[in-house]
This record gives C-alpha cells, structure tokens and sequence, in this order.
C-alpha cells in the first residue's frame, strides 16, 4: 500500500494553452514536448486504513492550496480503485516550483504513477496518461519516455500522450536558465481560461495543425536548425496570446527579456541556440548537446540569472523502491 515515483518535467515545443473542457483538462490543440532530465518530482503515497485524514507534505510544506488540489487528485486515484482509505503523500522538488518549470507536470505524473500503484490499481501507459491529465494537463506528457506528442482527442479517453521518440533519439538539450524563484501569480489553469479573450486565440488555432506537422517532421528527420526556428516562433506566439488577453498576463521578467535578446546575439555568433518560455519567468534555451557547456557558462553570465540547469531527454514516470518516509 506504499509506493513512490519519480517524474521528469517536461518542455513544450508547441504548446498547450486554452482548454475545451476545464474539468477534464481537454485542450484546444495537440502538443509536443520533451521530458527533462533535470527537474524532477519524487513522490511516496501510503493508503492505510489507521489514518484519520489524507495529509499532504510537498517540499517539506503543508500549503493549504497545493494540499487541495492533491487531495483532489487522490479521490480521483481513490474512485477508480473503489476505496475511501486515506493517504498520506510525501513530494520533493529538485527544483523551485511555481515559476514556468512546470512542476505542476512533474508533481502530478509522480503522484498519479505512485498513488495508482499505491492504490491497488495497475493501469497502462495510457490510462495513467489520462489520469495524470485531469491533476494537470501538461502532467500527461510526463507519462510516456522521451519526445512526446498529447493526442488532440475531443473526449476523456483519446486525450493522453504517447511517446514518439525514445530520450536517446536525438541529443538536444535544454538549459533552463533561472532568473527568478518568485512565484508567477497567476496559475496556468486560470491562464488557460482566459486563451479565448484574446482575439488573436482562434488564429493560433488555425495554425497548430501545421506546426504539429512540421515540427514532428523536423525532430524525425534531426533538423535542428528548422526545429529550433519553429520553436521560438512558438513561444513568441504563445505570449503574444497572454500579453492580449483580458486580463493580460505578463508573465516575462526584464530578465527574461535581456536573455532572449542575448540569445539572438549569440546566434550572430555562431552559438545555435534557441529559446522558449512557459507561464512564467524562466528561459528554456534549447541547443544540441555539443554545445550545451558553452550556452549554459554564457547564460550563467548575464545579469540576474541566478542559476542554469542543463537536461537532456529524458525517460517518463518510473517507480522506484526508496520511499521518502
Ligand atoms: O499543464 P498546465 O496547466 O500547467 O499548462 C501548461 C502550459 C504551458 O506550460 C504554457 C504549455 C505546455 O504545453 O506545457
């Protein structure tokens, strides 16, 4: 009745933003990512019939806010198995959280892999997939190893992520560069509700079919000159949705800023870099691996950043038999 999982976070080349059902955390469009190797959730939940209540510790921390959604997450691992057992949930973060890394991806891949198998139940891939996705969308992509596609399904049972390519297909790394663990103050899933007050939000709709094509075609065929060009296209896109949204959302720091203008400098010269940002302030800068020392020693550089974490592909969601209690 005890289990623990460790999960990867997960960078988005096209993204996930705007949803179709809030509930199910259906989204509008398809996704691919990449799981990382670095940014990692460590997860032990134990059902037992002696506990009075479910009890929640994320990164040493009972936060009411967090605790709930967890707690939520538990009756949906909870309903499946047909039990009304509590648990007691123990999650460390390698990383901060809350600020654009998306530990919310990582959190609820471990805790849907650990409670599931906590809870009796032995789910597929797929299943764990779909189950991850209703904690957090993007948590669904952490499931499966590697580079990862989210299936553009309109129903609860053909929204789930599949791998396409296993973590040692292609040597791309992604060196996050941290330039603030100031909490973002708007969450995604509030972010995601407000896609659509963007009048800008039906055209990038319109074009998400096509850059699903092009960047699969570009990561089978290893062009990472095409790939990475997409990709920041991509992010720029993405946060011109936030910036016209009612209310806008903000979420770049003047550090953040001063990093993709760098970026730009170093690919002038010669450095193949490029970058991607998430709901928050911290910059993905995408380079193959051969370069990977060089992008994170000049990034450590500018000002403000405060620290760099360099991933490589990575597999999913695994258990594992060291338990945090
Ligand atoms: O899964 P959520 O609700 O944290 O949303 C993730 C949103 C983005 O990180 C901006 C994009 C993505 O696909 O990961």
């Amino acid at each position: 009745m005890k289990a623990t999982a460790i999960a990867p976070s997960n960078i988005a080349f096209i993204k996930y933003w705007g949803v179709k059902d809030e509930i199910l955390r259906l989204p509008k469009n398809g996704s691919i990512s990449m799981n990382l190797s670095n940014l990692l959730t460590t997860t032990t939940v134990e059902f037992n019939k002696n506990f009075l209540n479910d009890y929640v510790i994320i990164d040493g921390n009972k936060e009411k806010k967090e605790s709930e959604k967890v707690i939520k997450h538990l009756n949906r691992i909870k309903n499946l198995a047909g039990i009304k057992t509590k648990a007691k949930v123990v999650s460390e973060n390698n990383f901060p959280t809350s600020t654009g890394l998306s530990s919310s991806a990582s959190g609820f891949a471990a805790l849907t892999v650990a409670g599931a198998k906590a809870a009796g139940l032995n789910l597929s891939e797929k299943e764990l997939s779909i189950l991850a996705r209703q904690g957090s969308g993007s948590a669904c992509r952490s499931i499966p190893d590697g580079f990862v596609e989210w299936l553009d399904g309109d129903t609860n049972e053909t929204s789930y992520a599949v791998s396409l390519y296993p973590p040692e297909y292609w040597n791309i790394v992604d060196v996050v560069a941290l330039v603030s663990t100031n909490k973002k103050e708007v969450s995604s899933s509030e972010g995601h509700t407000l896609a659509t007050t963007s009048a800008f939000f039906d055209t990038r709709l319109d074009l998400n079919k096509t850059k699903m094509k092009q960047i699969k075609k570009y990561i089978k065929e290893r062009k990472f000159t095409a790939f990475g060009e997409l990709l920041e296209a991509e992010a720029l896109e993405l946060h011109a949705i936030y910036i016209t949204s009612h209310p806008s959302l903000i979420y770049m720091l003047p550090e953040s800023l001063r990093l993709l203008h760098m970026v730009k400098k170093w690919r002038k010269e010669g450095i193949e870099v490029y970058y991607t940002v998430n709901t928050g302030q911290d910059v993905h800068l995408i380079c193959e691996k051969k370069n990977a020392k060089l992008v994170a020693s000049v990034a450590s550089k500018v000002e403000g950043v405060q620290k760099t974490i360099v991933n490589n592909p990575s597999q999913g969601t695994r258990l594992v038999n060291k338990h945090l209690f």
